[in-house]
């Protein structure tokens, strides 16, 4: 599947090096900072481990948005993070981001790879119009 807007957010993500994944534990958000962005299958990937307070957020409510900057721009992308236990992505994943591989492996039973579904990408830019994208 191909989906030239999921590349430019993925590209954009991985220009920036650091984003900001904002989750929530009942009414109060939760925001830190996050670097593995993948697509495969056509979905956008991020990596966690499942010990991560993150995680059991996600778990409990899918809810997401992220945000990054770079070059005078910024994204947003709002939506649910879904867990995918495909190993071939873990893998693929590690492989983008060797240094992970310090902390992780596809079967530790604590790596978790997430997909964005039912995601909206939305970049800003002081001055100029604001591009949104349906993923
Ligand atoms: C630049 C940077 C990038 C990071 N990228 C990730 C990442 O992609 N996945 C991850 O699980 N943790 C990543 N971390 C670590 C998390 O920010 C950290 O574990 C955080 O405490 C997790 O949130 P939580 O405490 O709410 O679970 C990164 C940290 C930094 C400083």
């Amino acid at each position: 599947m191909e989906n030239k807007g999921i590349e430019k957010v993925c590209a954009f993500l991985d220009e920036a090096g650091t984003y900001y994944l904002a989750t929530v534990e009942g009414d109060q958000p939760r925001v830190r900072p996050f670097g593995t962005a993948l697509i495969s299958g056509g979905r956008l990937y991020i990596q966690t481990g499942k010990v991560k307070s993150v995680s059991r957020q996600l778990a409990a409510n899918p809810k997401a948005e992220i945000c990054a900057m770079s070059g005078g721009r910024w994204l947003r992308l709002t939506g649910e993070l879904v867990e995918d236990d495909d190993r071939a992505v873990k893998v693929a994943m590690l492989e983008k981001m060797p240094s992970l591989k310090r902390m992780y492996s596809p079967d530790d039973g604590n790596t978790l790879v997430l997909y964005l579904n039912n995601t909206k990408a939305v970049f800003y830019s002081f001055g100029a119009p604001i591009a949104n994208l349906d993923l």
